[in-house]
């Protein structure tokens, strides 16, 4: 097939990356993870086989975002960053200022548990290059390459039905010295814990805040705060910096090229203006408060129920 209108010859117009694509990195890099982008594209100006960049050619049209579906992690385009800010960024949880993006509840809990091994690991053994017994281990998956360490998790919640988020759904500690007692007694290190605030799709507004456990007043935010479903897109937000891989590709090549649909996180950000303009959570609040007032008797009645 002729794409007639393909450039006939590749032209530079810049270095590579170029100033355009330089400054829209340092921009994204507040909030998500921009150290994996080559250039940052210009998809209304690709054709055929060529990818334009921003420093070639500039255009603001949305839709090509959507039906050019870009591996964000190499090739995001120039509206990414307003994607994310006017997006997700919008209902980050208190404390934390930056956003992992993924495609399902799933992938987001085990690219945090990755996240959280990764610091883990990071804390014991310092910024120290990997020697070469880690890596030679690592391709035996044995130790210390491929370490023993463990997440957390509590009786009857659900993290999703991948590989490790499954095995990560049936766990039993039920009580703060039983988790103290797990922490301890394991038989590798616990590098984690994943808690589910209400059991059974109780994020995005639905507890009379924007998240669940925004209502426990933690004297610290938490680390790492994964969302899907009714956020329409997933992945997980977070603050502090060591939760991104010391090595930029370790969250993006080894576990999703496309880290995330654009497309999605454009319903995302519908969804966010529809809970605010409409004053969802206050709405979800005025009419929960009463409700969970008039089963709070019942429930400390029946406590062998629950
Ligand atoms: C609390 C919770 N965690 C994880 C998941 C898994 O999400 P997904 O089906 O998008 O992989 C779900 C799905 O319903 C969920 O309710």
């Amino acid at each position: 097939m002729t794409v007639t209108s393909e450039p006939s010859l590749p032209s530079m117009q810049t270095t590579v990356p170029g100033p355009l694509t330089n400054a829209t990195k340092s921009k994204l890099d507040v909030i998500f993870d921009a150290r994996t982008p080559q250039m940052v594209i210009d998809y209304d100006k690709s054709s055929g086989s060529y990818l334009v960049d921003i420093d070639a050619a500039q255009s603001p049209a949305m839709i090509s975002t959507l039906v050019n579906r870009p591996a964000i992690g190499n090739f995001p385009s120039q509206q990414w960053f307003n994607l994310l800010r006017d997006g997700p960024m919008r209902a980050a949880p208190p404390g934390c200022t930056q956003v992992f993006t993924a495609q399902s509840g799933s992938e987001a809990n085990e690219l945090a548990f990755k996240a959280a091994f990764m610091a883990y690991r990071r804390k014991q053994r310092g910024v120290a290059p990997w020697s070469e017994h880690e890596q030679e281990s690592a391709m035996r998956d044995q130790t210390p390459g491929s370490p023993d360490l463990a997440i957390l998790s509590f009786e009857n919640s659900f993290h999703g039905r991948g590989f490790a988020s499954l095995s990560t759904t049936c766990s039993k500690p039920r009580c703060l010295h039983e988790i103290e007692h797990v922490i301890d007694s394991w038989h590798c290190p616990v590098a984690g814990i994943i808690v589910e605030p209400i059991q059974s799709e109780g994020g995005f507004g639905g507890t009379g805040k924007f998240w669940g456990h925004e209502r426990w007043n933690l004297s610290a935010p938490a680390d790492i705060v994964t969302f899907s479903k009714k956020a329409q897109t997933a992945g997980y937000f977070f603050s502090d910096n060591s939760l991104r891989p010391d090595r930029s590709y370790r969250q993006f090549i080894r576990k999703t090229e496309w880290m995330g649909d654009v497309a999605r996180v454009i319903m995302c950000n519908a969804v966010i203006d529809e809970i605010l303009s409409e004053n969802l959570v206050e709405k979800t609040a005025r009419v929960g408060e009463p409700l969970h007032e008039r089963f709070a008797t019942p429930a400390t009645r029946y406590l062998d129920f629950i």
